[in-house]
């Protein structure tokens, strides 16, 4: 397999490295908004966690094999047993166990546009899996009610048909904020789902940064449930895409099936002692999701009514931290290819190129929100490189 060239769009965004040796500039130089982390930089206590791990004597041994005290952290945080939690090197490596058991029921139904990493995962399995086309027209940022509920709205009478069709043998995966749309899903309009498929997968990757978001969150029903898992990320949150962390919540039996699959280390002594140093502290996790939301709202509205204000850009309600933005005229796409690739090539700054997530096509990208100075600087490229066809 050829790696991803301009010719081919990336399926994630991020590539910092390869963006810079393309574009001839170091990576810090580069504005990168193709991924979708907080831009500011992790709290002082991970810090001081690292800091710590990285002595002689902490990085010596192995990881605890049970990772009894990053167990116990998240555990606490959300008011778990420690044996409802299964810690992993990223949310990504957690959707490998759960394609596993989502290819042993049956199909997987994926919305579309989604995130791509659920395909990788279910093809390491075999695992088949069904698109439901995601309607790209919707009001308000949310919380939205799951369009293929009841009472939704009639262009998603065909994936209704297909969720109704098969549900004795079909696992479903949500991805709550929805990537790359922003749509925040109503846990009201998901519960009943539970009820439907043999097994849900519900990516709650983005939702601590979402103001109000914790509240949609099905992490309250998991107990309840054992054909639902809930997967969280803390890449986003706290801007550590390279430490690689996230973890499951799920029944004890299911994680433990899990944990006798994988690896006997899959979580690094310095991932382990971060991920602790951040979620042990309540208030202080608290204070920093206060924080991140804040932001994300206040700069969320701002750069989606700059982009607005240009003649021919489209940017759709999100409950994110990144918008969707449509090329359109007088009802037509339009495409917006030159002006990634401009703003690439002449501010450099990094534009997610939407090819990739099936039923986008040129005339969409995705923009990561950053701090004001960033976002003043996207706005600015945005206005000197946009030519409205
Ligand atoms: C929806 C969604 N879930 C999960 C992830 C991956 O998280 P992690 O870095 O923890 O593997 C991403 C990364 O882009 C994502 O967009």
């Amino acid at each position: 397999m050829s790696a991803p060239g301009p010719a081919s769009p990336e399926i994630h965004g991020g590539n910092l490295e390869a963006a810079a040796r393309r574009l001839g500039c170091r990576p810090d130089q580069l504005l990168d908004a193709s991924a979708s982390l907080v831009p500011f930089a992790p709290p002082w206590r991970l810090r001081r966690a690292l800091g710590r791990a990285l002595a002689p004597a902490a990085l010596r041994p192995y990881p605890d094999r049970g990772y009894a005290g990053l167990r116990a952290a998240i555990a606490s945080l959300h008011g778990l047993d420690p044996a409802w939690v299964l810690p992993g090197n990223g949310a990504a490596e957690l959707f490998t166990w759960a394609a596993r058991d989502a290819a042993a029921v049956g199909v997987s139904l994926l919305p579309a546009p989604g995130f791509a990493d659920y395909r990788r995962a279910l093809a390491c399995w075999g695992g088949q899996a069904r698109s439901l086309a995601l309607p790209l027209e919707w009001q308000g940022a949310g919380p939205l009610p799951w369009p293929w509920g009841h009472g939704a709205a009639p262009e998603a009478a065909a994936g209704r048909a297909a969720v109704a069709d098969q549900h004795d043998s079909t696992a479903l995966w949500i991805t709550n904020p929805h990537n790359p749309t922003g749509q925040l899903w109503s846990r009201a309009s998901l519960e009943p789902l539970l009820a439907r498929h043999r097994l849900v997968i519900c990516d709650e990757a983005f939702l601590p940064l979402v103001p109000g978001g914790e509240a949609q969150s099905l992490l309250p029903l998991v107990a309840g449930h054992p054909n639902l898992v809930v997967i969280r990320s803390l890449t986003k949150l706290f801007a550590i895409a390279g430490l690689r962390l996230g973890y499951a919540v799920a029944a004890p039996e299911r994680l433990a099936r899990w944990s006798g699959w994988r690896d006997p280390w899959p979580v690094n002594g310095l991932a382990a002692a971060a991920g602790e140093a951040l979620l042990a502290d309540r208030r202080g996790y608290a204070r920093w999701c206060a924080r991140v939301q804040g932001w994300a709202e206040r700069e969320g509205a701002w750069l989606s009514a700059g982009i607005g204000a240009l003649e021919g850009l489209v940017p759709l309600p999100s409950s994110a931290n990144f918008l969707l933005v449509r090329g359109e005229r007088q009802g037509r796409p339009l495409a917006l290819e030159p002006l990634r690739l401009a703003l690439e090539r002449q501010h450099r700054i990094l534009l997610r190129d939407c090819r990739s997530f099936e039923g986008l096509d040129a005339s969409w990208v995705r923009i990561g929100l950053q701090d004001r100075r960033g976002n003043r600087r996207l706005l600015r490229g945005l206005s000197r490189e946009w030519r409205p066809g």
